[in-house]
């Protein structure tokens, strides 16, 4: 299986509604592929992880990277996994804060094998969801 995080930065304001319909079609979609992961927005920037099958999640990132609501999509990990390690949930966005924790614990796992750079990246977008929770 492939599991592949990256960030991203939503293009102008995404509304509640705006997130919702992304939410939608990531769950119908993700479902239908296999595709697990979460997502997270912090009202500027998204931050997200797919799991699945390399080629379903290869085709749905080329998807989402070409998605003219956001841009400045960067890869911040990519690689090889046995098991799926964000739960499986077809598309998880902000939960129960107990929940929340769980996920961005495993966030700080995927950082901390990452260049500096990407880690401070990670740190930061968990320090801005902390104060915005
Ligand atoms: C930040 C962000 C994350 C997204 N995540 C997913 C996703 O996990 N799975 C997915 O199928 N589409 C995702 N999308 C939507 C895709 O870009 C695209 O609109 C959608 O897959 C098209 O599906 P449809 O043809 O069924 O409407 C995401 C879009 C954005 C902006």
């Amino acid at each position: 299986m492939l599991q592949l995080v990256y960030i991203s930065s939503s293009r102008e304001a995404v509304s509640a509604a705006e997130l919702q319909r992304i939410l939608a079609a990531s769950r119908r979609n993700n479902g239908r592929d296999g595709i697990t992961g979460l997502l997270f927005f912090d009202g500027k920037r998204f931050l997200q992880a797919l799991e699945g099958e390399a080629d379903k999640v290869v085709a749905a990132f080329e998807r989402i990277r070409d998605d003219a609501r956001h841009s400045g999509v960067v890869v911040l990990s990519r690689r090889e996994i046995a098991e799926r390690e964000f739960g499986d949930w077809a598309m998880a966005s902000r939960g129960a804060p107990h929940e929340e924790d769980a996920m961005l614990a495993r966030v700080a796992e995927l950082a901390a094998n990452a260049a500096p750079a990407v880690q401070a990246t990670f740190n930061s977008f968990a320090q801005v969801r902390r104060r915005a929770a």
